[in-house]
């Protein structure tokens, strides 16, 4: 495991609260250590977790599969991994898979399945890996950078490090919404997203939406295609 240096962050958010997104996320892999109640849905028994992990899988390598036909050999790097559950699918496809995620302790517990990946402690927006990458997987991670600046700076770290012509596949909820949302989330709309995105050099070329009964939430995947380099 390599731990990139990162910067511990605060922000206020209304009525003085202050909230510090690493925190919360290594406070909740300690809590939650080992079980999909760490990075799926808190309220949820693993049991109904695993089940939509289930969901999430198959169209996520659905979509996957649709843009790189034979990965056997090709590069993937997972944002924001978490505990790494995503990960032994990607390595069974064949990819060769890098890991990141700011939480350490998700990292360490990632790394316990013996999957062979590399892993890396490191903030996304910070991200220096010095390579590129043929697909870039950020599932369920966008939603929680809370930020604007940290947010800019993900999505301008996550361009710099997919190859041309490369995939990079967000699953988030993307939504106009901003009512009743907890701290560690900050829906963007679709709309925010292509324009960043399209500022980035990358293009929207697939959206889908799919429903998760047990959190009662529409998913939106995307596969966002890398057309000028920056
Ligand atoms: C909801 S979990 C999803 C984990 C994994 N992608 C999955 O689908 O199982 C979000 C993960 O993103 C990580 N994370 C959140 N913000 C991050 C950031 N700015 N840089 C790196 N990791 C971050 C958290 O530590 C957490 O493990």
């Amino acid at each position: 495991m390599t731990i990139a240096g990162s910067v511990r962050r605060l922000f206020h958010r209304g009525s003085g609260q202050v909230f510090a997104p690493q925190d919360y996320w290594e406070g909740r892999h300690r809590t939650h250590h080992g079980t999909l109640r760490a990075v799926g849905h808190r309220q949820l028994s693993d049991e109904a977790n695993a089940e939509q992990y289930q969901i999430k899988e198959s169209r996520i390598i659905g979509m996957i599969r649709r843009y790189v036909p034979e990965p056997c050999g090709r590069t993937l790097l997972d944002a924001g991994c978490g505990v790494g559950v995503l990960i032994p699918v990607y390595v069974k496809l064949g990819f060769a898979v890098v890991g990141v995620d700011f939480s350490e302790t998700a990292v360490r517990q990632a790394q316990v399945s013996g999957v062979s990946a590399q892993f890396i402690v490191s903030s996304l927006a910070g991200l220096e890996l010095g390579r590129r990458f043929d697909v870039i997987t950020a599932i369920d991670v966008l939603l929680h950078i809370v930020a604007e600046n940290e947010w800019a700076d993900t999505l301008l770290s996550l361009s710099r490090h997919l190859k041309p012509g490369g995939v990079l596949i967000i699953l988030d909820t993307f939504t106009d919404r901003t009512e009743g949302w907890s701290n560690h989330c900050k829906p963007r709309s679709m709309d925010r997203y292509a324009a960043t995105l399209a500022d980035l050099g990358l293009r929207i070329v697939e959206h889908e939406q799919f429903n998760l009964e047990h959190e009662d939430a529409i998913k939106d995947l995307f596969a966002v295609r890398h057309v000028r380099s920056r």
